[in-house]
């Protein structure tokens, strides 16, 4: 067996493995296997590459290869081993932003190396030139999209910079503007490469791609992520196509696709337009944010005083969100599940699809914690529960519980689902302060007349229920 042979044999084992990777993650009874499965079909993939890399590169080249293996390996060790659980959603922007930018210097290299080349004509096919051109123009504009795109989304899920919309005015015209200059431009380049044509249109790509994501409110981002996940795929492909890696192409569809159907996902659950967010708040005219309007005053319960409501309660919804996270209060919230179903309450979860930073970040987080997976609802399950509940615990919620949502059409988050938890006769909310959710909203929740606050660290202060129960 020929080593192209080998490695075209070890390629499609790593495809399988990728396939049945995203198979498994997508329950979190597989996720591990799931996981398993991605880095097996990572090192076979590694391992192939390098021994194709052998055939032809120098020795200089390989032991270049071999470096940059270990220092990206080493980096990825230590910041995986580092990052906490909510510091996820960031680390994969950038991560993302990275592949993006490996997109971009494909491309520039596919373009530099013909041009070196015009001579001896090696590189590419005289006939091929135009597709090769294509080719360079498409993965370097994808990749500098999801570059910047994944640069700004970082840094607002890292809270560097505000997640509020930016609304440039008529930010459609320039978004519109900047696909109608691309596709000027790569008609242009194809029809005659230069160095000028290609630095126009990674300009553009990379104001474009800030510009999409800037544009996209706090609320709103979940589906930034899962859709740069899929720029990102989309550029892995491309470079595919200029590297000649046909496993790099197989790989990048396959982000590529379950990242947009994971937005799509998105997009259904929080009621928005799939085309709205991908052109980065198309339609969204800017609604206001700052909210100074008086909703009243907010009564306090003390952790002992929410341990009797407890005890006298024949039903519970607890709905965590990010703050659980935060608090890493889950072992805490899962203990006080035992301890009141052990007295015979009904005890259940109402997870929002976007709780957290993270899809599925709620789940996990109870999974980890064992709160038996029944007891776990998804929001369409319970919500038209809670009016025939006693208590509901909103353990470090806040967007995804926030009335505005459902009342106000003003709202940035109008139009999006919420936990309908005011409906139940008692509700408490754990947070440190007034302050606002990850959107930016105020949420009228915590002013209404059954509506309690349960002020401090939640982890803290469900150990302190146990304690009083
Ligand atoms: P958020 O609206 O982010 O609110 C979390 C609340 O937790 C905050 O109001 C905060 O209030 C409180 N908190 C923080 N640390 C705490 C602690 N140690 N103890 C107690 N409370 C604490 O949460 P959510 O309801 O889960 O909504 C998620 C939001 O993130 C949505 O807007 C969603 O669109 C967005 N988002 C989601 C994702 C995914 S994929 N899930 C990705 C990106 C963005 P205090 O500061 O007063 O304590």
């Amino acid at each position: 067996m020929t080593a192209t042979t080998a490695a075209s044999a070890a390629y499609i084992v790593a495809a399988l493995l990728f396939i049945l990777s995203l198979a498994g993650l997508s329950k979190h009874e597989t996720a591990k296997a799931g996981n398993a499965y991605g880095m097996a079909g990572m090192a076979i993939a590694l391992a192939a590459t390098i021994g194709l890399a052998t055939r032809s590169a120098s020795g200089v080249g390989i032991g270049l290869l071999v470096v940059a293996m270990v220092i990206g390996a080493a980096i990825g060790l230590w910041r995986a081993a580092r990052v906490e659980m909510t510091g996820m959603p960031e680390l994969i922007a950038i991560l993302h932003s990275f592949v993006g930018l490996a997109a971009v210097l494909v491309g520039w290299n596919g373009y530099l190396s013909v041009e070196a080349d015009v001579e001896e004509q090696t590189e590419v096919a005289p006939n091929l030139l135009g597709i090769h051109s294509a080719e360079v123009v498409i993965g370097v504009f994808i990749g500098a999209v999801t570059f910047t795109g994944s640069i700004v989304a970082f840094l607002k899920l890292s809270g560097r910079i505000k997640s509020n919309p930016l609304m440039l005015p008529a930010h459609n015209a320039l978004n519109l503007g900047a696909l109608v200059a691309f596709a000027v431009l790569t008609v242009v380049f194809v029809v005659e490469p230069n160095l000028l044509v290609l630095s126009a249109v990674t300009l553009v790509a990379l104001a474009l791609g800030w510009h999409l994501v800037a544009s996209i409110g706090g609320g709103d981002m979940p589906v930034v992520v899962s859709m740069l996940n899929s720029y990102s795929g989309w550029a892995a492909a491309a470079s595919g196509f200029l590297l000649g890696n046909d496993l790099l192409i197989v790989t990048g569809a396959l982000v590529g696709s379950s990242g947009a159907y994971l937005s799509y996902i998105m997009c259904k659950a929080m009621n928005r337009s799939f085309l709205s967010v991908i052109a980065g708040g198309f339609g969204n005219e800017g609604s206001v944010s700052a909210d100074d309007r008086d909703y009243g005053e907010h009564t306090e319960i003390t952790a002992e005083d929410t341990a009797d409501l407890l005890r006298e309660a024949s039903s519970v919804i607890i709905t965590p969100g990010y703050g659980m996270a935060v608090a890493q209060a889950q072992g805490a919230v899962a203990e006080l599940t035992r301890k009141l179903r052990a007295k015979d309450i009904d005890v259940r979860f109402g997870i929002h699809p976007v709780a957290g930073r993270l899809p599925g970040h709620m789940n996990v987080l109870l999974a980890e914690a064992k709160v038996p997976y029944d007891v776990v609802l998804e929001m369409d399950e319970i919500n038209d529960d809670f009016a025939a509940t006693d208590v509901v615990l909103v353990i470090g919620a806040n967007d995804t519980v926030n009335p505005a949502a459902t009342d106000d059409p003003g709202s940035p988050i109008a139009g999006m689902p919420v936990l309908t938890v005011w409906e139940a006769k008692n509700v408490v909310v754990f947070k440190r302060s007034m302050s606002t959710g990850y959107a930016g909203v105020q949420n009228p929740l915590f002013f209404r007349e059954n509506s309690r606050m349960l002020f401090g660290d939640a982890r803290e202060r469900v150990e302190d229920i146990l304690k009083a129960l």
